[in-house]
């Protein structure tokens, strides 16, 4: 990896003294022509002409003052983004390892199947098609470590409808030699799930091992993330700018970025700073959503410099999906981890909440089976993840108070369920239902008139039923008053807003009902 031992300041003068908004590089990496060699690994005679190794070249007028520096992203973890891998170059891999031959980022998203940008392995000029043994996949974060996995390819798909002068269709499939069944993947969000992901604004992440100097080059061994925002469609390609965190982004013009296919997003940081992709994290992912719910959005495919005025552009996922899909690379796979439970007992009924596990299984509903051990009945509750959630909750009733019941649940699919969880014990208890605040009446003289409807006992003699008040977001300033007829009065009251809630106990525990706002006047 040639670029990795240059000095900084050796700038491609067509990025950065070419600076136009319209200039657009999809796939020089390391910030030089040089470097493309390594991006379209078929391009390393010509890319070489234009830029000899090693040949510093002064940084171009136009250049970006020195910037603080994927570009103002964190340091990445062991097992974060597990599905995200290193392109390698098979070639330098053999005689310099896996931190010279990275060039490019992708994702595994089915165990036989990479998703990356079609730049990093079609060359810009020819069109010439890398071919699958000059590519190896790592699998690790850290690509220094010894224990850095690698994989042979197999297959070098680009899409059919990649341009390679305007990055449309900016994505390619590369099919693995074998299946990587270990390690978690990560799906393309499909267009049905689009509309619930891709709203403006929506929280995204980027990683990879690309460029962290917007003036030089400094590869990190480790993956940077950066966070980042997705633009409203209108600075991809209808010019507009936008402002985030009080920072300006200039937008990309209908001739620069095309909106069917393409996704502009950016960051900033606390201290305002921008946060980017950059050169070498070309074809690694954009992943929106988190937990089992995270899904690729985006494909980091080209931008204007790194973190300038302008955000990144990333191949919209879903644009592709029937491409995708065509490869084998967007089969959605049943849940293979059962999701966390956790089990509250109410009166006559156990609630259960769900968590799914990010095991790049798509969850279409939750079930939860209390199984009473004495009499072998079961009884169920169903519940759906609301589109990019991955917990849902439901209640499990016409239980036996008293009874000790064993709970399971599992996620289920039309693919296929879940194992089922481990049994957690639940016995429902006749706690009671506390009745709910339906008027607040202002008598004056810090005295509040509180309507509510009837606690349910649920057998067992409520030791308390009365109205709470206190200062939101805290314990403080409580006032309670006992309810007597539906009413409770409350009094001394400060001319201040409080949220106020029926709470309701007997000998088996307490329920509060949900919380009204009441301001009171004086
Ligand atoms: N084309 C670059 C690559 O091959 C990625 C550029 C991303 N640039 C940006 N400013 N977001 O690695």
């Amino acid at each position: 990896r040639p670029a990795r031992g240059i000095s900084p300041g050796n700038i491609d003068p067509m990025v950065h003294g070419g600076g136009s908004p319209t200039y657009r590089d999809p796939v020089t990496r390391r910030g030089s022509a040089l470097t493309s060699l390594l991006c379209a690994l078929a391009l390393t005679a010509l890319t070489v002409s234009i830029a000899p190794s090693g040949q510093a070249q002064p940084a171009a007028v136009g250049s970006p003052a020195a910037a603080p520096r994927v570009i103002n992203g964190d340091t990445g973890v062991a097992g974060q983004f597990p599905y995200l891998v290193p392109l390698l170059d098979a070639r330098t891999y053999a005689k310099e390892g896996a931190f010279q031959a990275q060039f490019c980022g992708g994702t595994l998203t089915t165990p036989t199947t990479v998703v990356t940008a079609a730049h990093c392995v079609v060359a810009e000029e020819s069109g010439e098609v890398t071919d699958p043994s000059d590519i190896l996949i790592g699998f690790g974060h850290d690509l220094k470590s010894p224990g850095l996995r690698v994989v042979a390819v197999s297959a070098v798909t680009p899409s059919p409808a990649y341009q390679r002068r305007s990055a449309i269709n900016d994505v390619a499939v590369l099919t693995l030699a074998e299946p990587v069944t270990d390690v978690p993947t990560l799906l393309p969000l499909s267009p049905e799930e689009a509309a619930a992901y891709l709203t403006p604004g929506a929280v995204l992440q980027v990683a990879g091992w690309g460029n962290v100097s917007t003036d030089g080059r400094q590869f990190p061994a480790i993956f940077k993330v950066g966070n980042l925002v997705l633009f409203p469609d209108s600075t991809c390609g209808g010019g507009e700018s936008f402002v985030l965190n009080g920072v300006k982004f200039l937008g990309f013009g209908p001739g620069d970025a095309d909106v069917a296919s393409m996704l502009c997003a950016a960051g900033t940081t606390a201290a305002g700073k921008r946060v980017d992709s950059c050169q070498g994290d070309s074809g690694g992912p954009v992943i929106a959503g988190t937990g089992a719910a995270a899904r690729l959005i985006g494909i980091v495919s080209w931008g204007e410099a790194c973190a300038s005025d302008y955000p990144g552009v990333y191949t919209r996922v879903p644009a592709e999906y029937s491409f995708l899909a065509e490869q084998g690379a967007a089969t959605a796979k049943p849940p293979t981890v059962a999701p966390a439970i956790t089990v509250t007992p109410a009166s006559g009924a156990i609630d259960v909440s769900f968590t799914a596990a990010a095991d790049g299984g798509v969850v279409a509903t939750f079930a939860a089976t209390a199984l009473d051990p004495v009499t072998g009945v079961a009884t169920n509750c169903f519940a759906t993840p609301a589109p990019g959630k991955s917990t849902a909750t439901c209640s499990i009733v016409g239980l036996a108070n008293g009874t000790a019941y064993q709970v399971t649940g599992f996620s289920g699919s039309p693919l296929g369920n879940s194992p089922v969880t481990a049994a957690v014990a639940a016995t429902p208890v006749p706690v009671p239902v506390a009745g709910d605040i339906r008027r607040a009446k202002m008598l004056g003289g810090g005295k509040v008139r509180f309507t509510v409807t009837a606690s349910q006992d649920n057998g067992a003699a409520l030791t308390a039923n009365r109205v709470v008040c206190q200062v939101p977001r805290s314990d403080r300033g409580v006032k309670a008053g006992a309810i007597t007829d539906g009413v409770a009065n409350l009094t001394g009251m400060r001319a201040i807003k409080y949220v106020c809630f029926v709470q309701a106990a007997n000998e088996f525990g307490t329920d509060s009902s949900d919380a009204v706002i009441v301001k009171v006047r004086r």
